[in-house]
């Protein structure tokens, strides 16, 4: 039998790249598998590591519709994602949520051309924040991505093949600047300025770049579970934001307390940026009160229903032990 081919979108990113990972890491779907990398940009250094292990490359770009048609043909499976923060700082909330929208129309319509070979479309999007809550909660980057979704929706052959993945917060934003927390002198401790309650839990994926693709492999080795929009919540475990704080804090042996201010204060601190990120928290704070909470999504997924051994991946323990400091 020849390889199938899959197409991963983002390869040269976080997720995407752990998708990669995944595949080349387990001789089943090494041998199962030939992997087409998409990137704007087959020259960068990270497409060039990505053919010395093997990986095809394809230049395509999410704006250029004729891109993607090519990047996909023939493919058995596609993961695709998009990046709601690389556009955010330059275009703001709501040019990058639109832009995000039709960045994933677009590969939905890619894939729409490739239904006679595509098994799987893996799409990686996040909960309709807004619809979920009845309105109550909105956040754009995650309603940006729930909007693909309701294309795909529409399209009952696509949808057919399709899986929507959650990924869980990664335990790397610990090391982006909003979330990294600063040594006060003053103090004799780390703080970590946030907007939201402590107590907000997120379901966190540890380390993303090892976590992530273990349930992709898994969602492709297990046809009859997953597609028709059945959602894989990808998460390792539920933790409070402070109590990811205190996990850090014991990881690097230092001590660390979590200031939680108001929400705008917050959003002058790291303007538009810090408004965006709290109301994603605020959905899960909303979801902390609710026992069911799901609504209308539908089917969601988690590591047990994947049968995926949870103790075998990195923890958020050892993820944010490894974090610089
Ligand atoms: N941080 C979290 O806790 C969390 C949790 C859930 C979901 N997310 C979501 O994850 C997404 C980001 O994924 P990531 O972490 O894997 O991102 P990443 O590591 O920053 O990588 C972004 C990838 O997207 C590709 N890309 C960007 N724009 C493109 C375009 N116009 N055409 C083709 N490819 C493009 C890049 O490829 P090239 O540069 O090679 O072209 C790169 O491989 C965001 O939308 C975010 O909302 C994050």
């Amino acid at each position: 039998m020849s390889k199938r081919i899959i197409t991963v979108f983002g390869a040269t990113g976080v997720q995407g790249g752990s998708v990669v990972d995944a595949l080349l890491n387990d001789a089943i779907a090494a041998n199962t598998y030939v992997i087409r990398g998409v990137t704007r940009n087959p020259s960068s250094a990270a497409a060039e590591a990505l053919r010395t292990r093997g990986v095809s490359t394809v230049q395509a770009d999410l704006n250029d519709m004729s891109s993607l048609s090519a990047a996909v043909s023939g493919s058995y499976a596609i993961f695709a994602v998009t990046d709601f923060w690389g556009s955010f700082k330059e275009l703001g909330q709501e040019k990058a949520a639109e832009l995000e929208t039709a960045q994933g129309v677009n590969i939905a319509t890619a894939a729409l051309s490739t239904l006679d070979t595509l098994q799987h479309f893996i799409f990686s999007t996040l909960p309709d924040a807004s619809r979920i809550t009845s309105g109550a909660v909105k956040v754009p980057h995650y309603e940006s991505k729930a909007h693909v979704k309701e294309y795909i929706e529409s399209q009952p052959e696509l949808r057919a093949v399709t899986t929507f993945v959650w990924p869980g917060f990664y335990a790397s934003n610990l090391s982006w600047d909003i979330l990294k927390p600063v040594y006060l002198d003053t103090a004799g401790q780390y703080i970590q300025l946030q907007g939201i309650n402590g107590d907000t839990p997120v379901y966190c994926l540890g380390d993303t770049r090892a976590n992530f693709g273990v349930f992709i492999r898994a969602i492709l080795t297990q046809k009859e579970k997953v597609g028709n929009g059945n959602i894989v919540f990808a998460y390792v475990e539920m933790i409070t934001l402070g109590d990811l704080l205190q996990m850090w804090a014991q990881a690097h042996d230092v001590k660390a307390q979590y200031v939680h201010i108001e929400k705008a204060v917050y959003d002058t601190l790291w303007p538009g940026l810090g408004g965006e990120f709290v109301m994603g928290m605020e959905f899960w704070d909303w979801v902390k009160n609710k026992g069911s909470w799901m609504g209308d999504e539908g089917s969601v997924l988690n590591w047990r229903d994947l049968n995926i051994d949870v103790g075998a991946l990195t923890s958020i323990e050892k993820a944010v032990s490894a974090l610089l400091i």
